[in-house]
């Protein structure tokens, strides 16, 4: 039996990749010989903060969007280059997750190289071994696609560094543009702290095609945020993000959606500025409950919120309202509650979690995590 999953891009598709290919990202001439190496990198996953639901064909996004890079919730990926004779336009590889040969993730990894072969060509002419694990419970519910997109992508740049002379500053930004054509929110999980992707008249270095780390005038009041995750719900997605992002093309608020989330950037900038945390919590817990109400608006429409999520919402709104504790909510498209909070009201927050919340998780279980600096090779 093969042990490498071979990788076929159609004609047809190869023409149409070849004629939209940009520029730009397509690697520069091979300057070193290299017939053996292997990289690792660990990547983190990302909150957004302002949502990003709804794409075009080509994998940029309808609206902008923003994110906190996490830190603990991470994938860690090796992949074992190494040279073969390969005439044809397939991809070879095979697939290890947690340990285990893995076939459940081999066909969005399929995808993934033919849509970024005509960007890397020079993976054709090796083997691939990857393997990869999450720190997270594999079943916890918690998206794992931005770390395990960045994280790879990582250890292909690290191969197109080694192969071809480019600088760190282009390293990093293919890394987000190629992490954005496997799944759209990993070119958020490029950099550290703030990022932004998309394109909006407040930041004139804005790309659809990468993201890119806001890093000057931040309050201080954003340094080290905490984010606790609540695992509500362990189950498989109720409904894919790429399904979602479809049913955007029909649903009847996607056009006033997009204004507003073009205007909650702006909002959202200036009060990343001003450190003014009432209205931190307003705008993200509104972005958050807007990304369910499009759901619950398209068609087929979608609840992904359980009971336990409205109460744990509802009871982490009266706490900030009794304490006077800056804590908000926000969701992904699932049912899981990520909690965020000043580090300097840690013990008063994780306490409440303890004590109140946590009886709504799965097995009580609940992941503290916190702001982070981003991928690290290993
Ligand atoms: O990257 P995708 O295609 O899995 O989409 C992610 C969409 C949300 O997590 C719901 C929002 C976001 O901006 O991350």
């Amino acid at each position: 039996m093969p042990q490498g999953v071979r990788v076929r891009v159609s004609p047809p598709a190869q023409i149409l990749l070849h004629l939209m290919l940009i520029q730009e990202f397509i690697s520069k001439e091979i300057s070193a010989e290299v017939n053996e190496v292997s990289f690792s990198w660990e990547s983190p996953s990302n909150i957004a903060l302002v949502k990003y639901w709804g794409k075009n064909l080509d994998q940029t996004p309808k609206n902008p969007s923003i994110s906190f890079t996490l830190s603990d919730c991470k994938t860690t990926t090796s992949v074992l280059f190494k040279k073969i004779k390969n005439t044809s336009k397939i991809i070879d590889f095979e697939l290890f997750f947690e340990g285990e040969r893995n076939i459940s993730f081999r066909t969005k990894i399929e995808k993934f190289f033919s849509s970024i072969v005509g960007y890397c060509p020079f993976l054709l002419n090796y083997h691939l071994t990857i393997s990869s694990s999450n720190s997270f419970p594999h079943s916890s519910g918690i998206a794992s696609s931005a770390s395990a997109m960045s994280a790879l992508s990582l250890c292909i740049m690290s191969l197109e560094k080694e192969l071809t002379l480019i600088d760190d500053e282009f390293f990093y930004k293919k890394a987000s543009f190629i992490s954005r054509i496997g799944s759209g929110s990993a070119c958020r999980s490029i950099y550290g702290g703030i990022n932004f992707w998309g394109t909006h008249s407040d930041f004139s270095f804005g790309s659809d095609l990468y993201s890119t780390q806001i890093s000057k005038s931040i309050s201080s009041k954003f340094h080290n945020y905490r984010d606790a995750i609540l695992i509500i719900d362990e189950g498989k997605k109720e409904v894919s993000s790429s399904v979602g992002h479809e049913l955007m093309n029909d649903n009847p608020f996607s056009q006033i959606r997009f204004k507003l989330a073009k205007n909650n950037i702006s909002k959202l900038m200036k009060i990343l500025e001003s450190g003014n945390l009432n209205e931190f919590c307003n705008l993200v817990e509104s972005e958050a409950l807007m990304l369910h109400s499009l759901m619950m608006s398209s068609t087929p429409s979608y609840v992904l919120m359980k009971p336990a999520t409205l109460s744990v919402i509802n009871l982490i709104r009266e706490f900030r309202k009794d304490s006077n504790i800056p804590v908000c909510f926000t969701l992904d498209a699932g049912a899981n509650v990520h909690i965020l909070f000043p580090e300097n009201f840690s013990q008063e927050v994780i306490n409440f979690i303890k004590k109140k919340l946590s009886v709504f998780c799965v097995k009580q279980k609940y992941i503290l995590d916190f702001i982070g600096t981003g991928p690290k090779q290993i």
